[in-house]
């Protein structure tokens, strides 16, 4: 629990109103003020409930727009004036004009609530089997290069982890440790920043990048028990400066290099895997080239009712190679096999590497993109940076034309073709359409399927 006695809470005899402190930020800014409300703001609660004062509850967002210092106005809410303004303020906290402004963000509410808000429990998770029984395959980077005699074996390891588990842990893959643990470390000193200077890199509604708590949830689901920062670090041209981190001042160049090592990393994989489906390697490099490559850090508090929650719901990730590395020594990644849930234990220094929706469909539905999800721990905070890398906006997406099947012949087309931006709308509106629905998690690129695909 937070420390109370810090005083983040005060009355101001000034303006007529309760402002509440965000306790570490440098200048004491206020976040939310929840002022007594007046007859104007409709009927006085205080004839229907005992006690109540009713409040209306702004939103200041000076901080958080570069501008102009509009001021949003989230509302009315009821005071019971007999509690304390420390349950006032974890009220607000609680109300959804938080989750709506992505903020306060869930390392926030796990640090001041007691219990877990309803809308992030899943009574349901008790029924899912995790089964330890098998763990997924390491490809070994150093013997693919170089012409080593185990070269053929390692290829094929690569094929078959490609084909039959969608994820591998890859090893020797050349990236200097050096830049890993200056990303990890540098991740994890944003993370502690106090909420108020990550505001300053806060999601804005026309973006996905920035940071926020995790999205905001639709109709009847559940929210997740993760904050994250996202930026697209490439094409370089593309950078937007506004959603990288000043502090730590080295993050700039940190993920700078990141980026780099992920994108050479992300086409050396490609190439093989090319090789492995019998194409020249140019034909699935090219449709990558260019592309726009998407770093997004998690942030997953420790959370008191860890068993009932989610990090991240089961989801596929919707481009090419996702490239993962888990922060610290907190384990979460669990994939989808055969019914269970199995968990993924990360090798010291290797990535953790998933064939995306594209990939399945460029390869013909040869490699598999495969449910994910993550879980959080009951004590510790978890951290974990994927980097996801998408085709240029001239690729289309749909299966190469050498792709062969497993029987060594071509196959005929499984997935329909269209061009990328098109992809991208109709995925995004196949979501939106489970999501109103309400259906089960949606089913990724099998969506992308042709209807005279049997199911
Ligand atoms: C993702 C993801 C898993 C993790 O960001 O797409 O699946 O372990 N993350 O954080
Ligand atoms: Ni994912």
């Amino acid at each position: 629990m937070r420390d109370f006695s810090e005083k983040w809470v005060q009355r101001h005899n000034h303006w007529p109103a309760l402002t509440i402190y965000q306790p570490t930020g440098p200048n004491n800014m206020p976040i939310f003020n929840v002022q007594q409300g007046s007859e104007s703001d409709g009927p006085s609660p205080t004839k229907t409930r005992k006690h109540e004062v009713r409040l209306r509850i702004t939103v200041r967002r000076t901080r958080f727009r570069s501008s102009n210092d509009e001021e949003e106005d989230s509302g009315l809410g009821f005071w019971d004036p007999s509690i304390s303004s420390e349950e006032v303020f974890l009220q607000v906290l609680e109300m959804d004009l938080g989750a709506s402004l992505g903020v306060p963000s869930v390392q926030e509410l796990a640090r001041s609530l007691k219990d877990v808000p309803d809308r992030f429990i899943r009574p349901e998770l008790e029924l899912d089997i995790v089964s330890k029984d098998e763990s997924v395959p390491v490809i070994d980077m150093s013997k693919l290069v170089g012409g080593r005699d185990d070269e053929e074996d390692e290829l094929a390891k690569l094929h078959a982890a490609c084909r039959d588990w969608g994820f591998f842990q890859v090893i020797n893959h050349g990236v200097a440790e050096e830049g890993i643990l200056k990303m990890k470390a540098d991740v994890q000193e944003f993370f502690r920043l106090p909420l108020q200077e990550k505001m300053e890199y806060a999601r804005l509604p026309d973006d996905i990048q920035g940071y926020s708590a995790s999205h905001v949830v639709p109709r009847g689901r559940k929210q997740d028990w993760s904050d994250f920062l996202y930026i697209f670090p490439q094409p370089r041209d593309g950078r937007n400066l506004r959603f990288w981190p000043r502090v730590p001042s080295s993050f700039k160049e940190t993920l700078n290099q990141y980026s780099t090592e992920m994108k050479k990393l992300n086409t050396a994989l490609l190439s093989f895997m090319a090789r492995n489906l019998g194409l020249e390697p140019e034909k699935l490099l090219s449709l990558f080239e260019g592309g726009r490559q998407g770093v997004r850090t998690n942030y997953y508090p420790p959370c008191r009712q860890a068993n009932k929650v989610l990090g991240s719901s089961p989801h596929s990730d919707l481009a090419g190679l996702t490239l993962l590395t888990q922060v610290n020594e907190v384990q979460g990644l669990q994939i989808k096999r055969n019914g269970k849930w199995i968990p993924i234990d990360p090798i010291q220094d290797a990535f953790i590497v998933n064939v995306g929706e594209m990939i399945e469909i460029m390869s013909n539905g040869e490699y598999k993109s495969i449910e994910h999800r993550a879980v959080v721990n009951p004590e510790k905070e978890r951290l974990s940076i994927a980097t996801f890398h998408n085709p240029n906006s001239n690729a289309v997406i749909g299966p190469l034309p050498d792709i062969r099947g497993k029987d060594g012949k071509k196959q005929a087309p499984k997935y329909k073709s269209m061009p990328y931006q098109e992809y991208m709308t109709e995925r995004l509106r196949q979501k939106k359409k489970v999501y109103d629905e309400e259906g089960k998690p949606e089913n990724p690129a099998h969506q992308m399927k042709l209807h005279t695909e049997a199911a």
